[in-house]
């Protein structure tokens, strides 16, 4: 591979997954306004993040990853926004307590727009439609009009990814996200489920440990680490005419940072060496995920880890593998002794969502909870025994009591799903089901550290 790489140097590559825009002066117009925003993430961040994460890589600090699979302009709200932050902020400290290390926080928000599809069309009520690729190529209605790809797009994306990260930024650093109110972070749609109960008993240790250090003058209002958190945002990297233009040198180090948000990451679908994804995050100074799926060959794996992160740097590089739990142990072994004989300094997350996702009896896109939790068992059990360091999971889901995953505690079946079947995209976990899932990731991660 040629090293000369520019923000444009993905144009010389092969387009996947991308929209033909039709009319090249607006795509022109929109990118040039794009050029000349600031961008929504600084590099002193980018750096920390990385810093974070090679903790993580060294297995002294956890990653939590989620959010939606596909934001979405209609559904946007401060509530919104607030009950997904609520929720991971719950799911990390339940992480925390269970693996008594730190907890990396990134949300899949504030920029997870752009949507890779299996099919250039799709039948909606009868009509065959080009593909909905998510808020900020097309529209979901449907209509050729809907559908078709337009540039403006971008910048309402851009509008509204702001608006987003300014809300999280208040929320993790202005009070909000102070450990003393752990217990208010708990959802009203949660309560009377197990995770409810649970997370209150936790939170109330938590507060009787939090006496004792007020007593020994350690508080909230003298030790920052209690009263904030670190939160950053991440999404796919797939709309590269948006990447590009968000794309700026970092003013300390002369190099060029993605500015679009913390981690960006490669689909399964578009991981290919020579295509035009790789090639644009190649260049970036940010921390790269790349999903990890059943197609993916070992020497394809290596020769990606090479390219995307030549220098072998810690906290660079985060494979996500998404195989489903019926194929998990077929592939992660033989990954994970590639890397390794490899010598790679990777983090590994699992997410175990995108290998699970079936149709119910009556026609809704769903997973099943059951087995979400088998792979990440068995992702725990394979880590086990390659003696590797599980360091995180990436997970779609909304603080909103969606019906969209079925099981759990709230045992939703297939009848149940049309009641609040609300994502634009792939089923998400909602937030009782999420908490439910922090608390078995907690216990594996526990035992993961006893000898
Ligand atoms: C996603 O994370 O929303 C996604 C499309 O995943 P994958 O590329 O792993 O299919
Ligand atoms: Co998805």
């Amino acid at each position: 591979m040629e090293t000369n790489w520019d923000r444009s140097s993905w144009r010389r590559k092969t387009r996947r997954q991308m929209p033909d825009y039709l009319d090249a002066n607006e795509l022109r117009s929109a990118e040039k306004n794009l050029n000349n925003l600031p961008p929504l993430v600084f590099a002193g961040e980018v750096r920390n993040l990385k810093y974070e994460l090679g903790r993580v890589e060294a297995g002294k600090a956890f990653l939590l990853q989620g959010g939606d699979c596909a934001e979405s302009f209609e559904e946007f709200s401060a509530d919104l926004i607030r009950d997904t932050f609520k929720v991971l902020l719950k799911m990390a400290v339940v992480l925390t307590f269970g693996g008594k290390r730190p907890v990396v926080k990134i949300g899949r928000m504030a920029g997870q727009f752009a949507k890779p599809r299996s099919s250039d069309y799709e039948a909606v009520n009868g009509l065959k439609l080009p593909s909905y690729r998510g808020d900020i190529i097309n529209g979901i209605g449907a209509s050729i009009e809907e559908r078709t790809p337009q540039p403006e797009r971008m910048i309402q994306a851009y509008t509204q990814s702001s608006a987003s990260l300014n809300l999280l930024r208040a929320f993790s650093q202005g009070g909000f996200a102070d450990i003393s109110r752990v217990h208010s972070w708990l959802l009203e749609s949660t309560k009377g489920h197990t995770g409810y109960k649970r997370f209150s008993d936790l939170a109330t240790k938590i507060t009787e440990s939090l006496e004792f250090m007020r007593a020994a003058g350690i508080t909230s209002e003298n030790a920052d680490t209690l009263r904030k958190v670190d939160f950053y945002t991440s999404h796919e990297a797939l709309l590269l005419e948006y990447e590009e233009a968000l794309c700026r040198k970092d003013s300390t180090t002369g190099l060029p940072v993605a500015g679009s948000g913390h981690m960006i990451w490669i689909g399964d679908r578009t991981r290919q060496i020579d295509g035009a994804h790789v090639e644009f995050c190649r260049g970036v100074q940010n921390p790269i995920g790349l999903k990890c799926g059943p197609s993916l060959k070992a020497e394809e794996l290596i020769q990606l880890c090479e390219v995307l992160n030549p220098e072998n740097e810690p906290g660079r590089l985060t494979l996500i593998s998404r195989f489903g739990a019926d194929s998990i142990g077929d592939h992660l072994p033989r990954m994970i002794k590639a890397i390794k004989g490899a010598g790679l300094r990777v983090i590994w997350s699992c997410d175990p969502m995108h290998g699970n996702t079936i149709k119910s009896s009556n026609g809704y896109k769903t997973r099943p909870f059951e087995k979400i939790l088998s792979e990440l068992r068995q992702f725990f059990q394979v880590h086990k025994s390659e003696s590797t360091y599980p360091g995180g999971v990436h997970i779609e889901m909304t603080g909103k009591d969606v019906t969209e995953c079925t099981g759990g505690i709230q045992s939703i079946h297939d009848e149940d799903l049309l009641s609040r079947y609300h994502t634009a995209c792939d089923p998400r976990l909602n937030a009782s089901q999420s908490l439910e899932l922090s608390f078995l990731v907690a216990e594996e991660l526990e035992k993961c550290f006893q000898p």
